[in-house]
């Protein structure tokens, strides 16, 4: 893609609006989760600090920083040589996704089990509590998150951690959007129900057991929606514009 058009796709994405300088972080970083998240920034997509810059007319300090937040909050990851790239969104791969997801969750489970408080157990219940009431398909993605989170929590590899709240950030994203139309309705609050029960008794390896049935569930409901949604649903950004924008 040459720069021009790639100026040119990101002014139609984000606007070319000049912040003013005190909220230019905040306004750019909200610009970009928006954008990352309704998944008109496809993952894969470069953002460089020079081109933010010029497009809002800001210096890079504030698109630094914004980026940096992102960043953490797995949105984007750094990439050598390509700089600040969009994150992976769960897609084809997703089999391969889970199957990590359910050996590092199963390791953070073994870890984290035995070291449970009465007050992470309340907490993770409060979260299926929440669950149940919950109609607005973003939250319950994130409920869904804090819920797993919570079992994991007292694991004491924390960068087993990190990856394990990859993941979940991962699979938050993929459902804010899509939830709503893969039919799953409150099937897998039996499953976190079982899941904290076992957790509880301190219950380690069914507890185990139980969340690779739930996560297997899962990605196979993942598997079925994504083979039967229309192509240009599946695909936000066209062939070419996607082969454009990996230049
Ligand atoms: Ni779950």
């Amino acid at each position: 893609m040459r720069r021009t058009e790639k100026e040119q796709f990101l002014r139609e994405i984000l606007g070319d609006e000049q912040p003013p300088a005190h909220l230019a972080r905040a306004v750019i970083e909200e610009k970009l989760r928006a954008a990352i998240l309704d998944g008109r920034l496809p993952s894969g997509i470069a953002l460089r600090q020079q081109e933010l810059a010029t497009l809002f007319g800001v210096s890079r300090m504030p698109v630094r920083e914004a980026l940096r937040q992102l960043e953490a909050q797995s949105l984007l990851r750094v990439e050598t040589h390509k700089g600040a790239v969009v994150a992976p969104l769960i897609n084809e791969d997703a089999t391969d996704a889970y199957a990590l997801r359910v050996l590092l969750e199963s390791e953070a489970l073994r870890q984290s089990i035995p070291l449970l408080t009465p007050d992470d157990i309340a907490m993770a219940r409060s979260y299926i509590e929440q669950l149940e009431n919950e109609t607005d398909y973003a939250k319950m993605g994130t409920l869904n998150r804090l819920f797993h989170m919570t079992l994991y929590s007292r694991a004491s590899n924390r960068r087993l951690l990190k990856l394990v709240e990859d993941g979940l950030n991962e699979e938050e994203r993929f459902l804010r959007f899509n939830l709503k139309y893969m039919g799953l309705g409150k099937l897998s609050q039996h499953d976190h129900l079982e899941l904290l029960q076992m957790a509880e008794a301190g219950a380690v390896e069914s507890t185990v057991a139980a969340l690779a049935h739930h996560l297997n569930r899962g990605v196979e409901a993942i598997n079925n929606y994504l083979k039967s949604r229309p192509a240009e649903v599946a695909k936000p950004a066209s062939a070419s514009r996607k082969r454009a924008l990996a230049q």
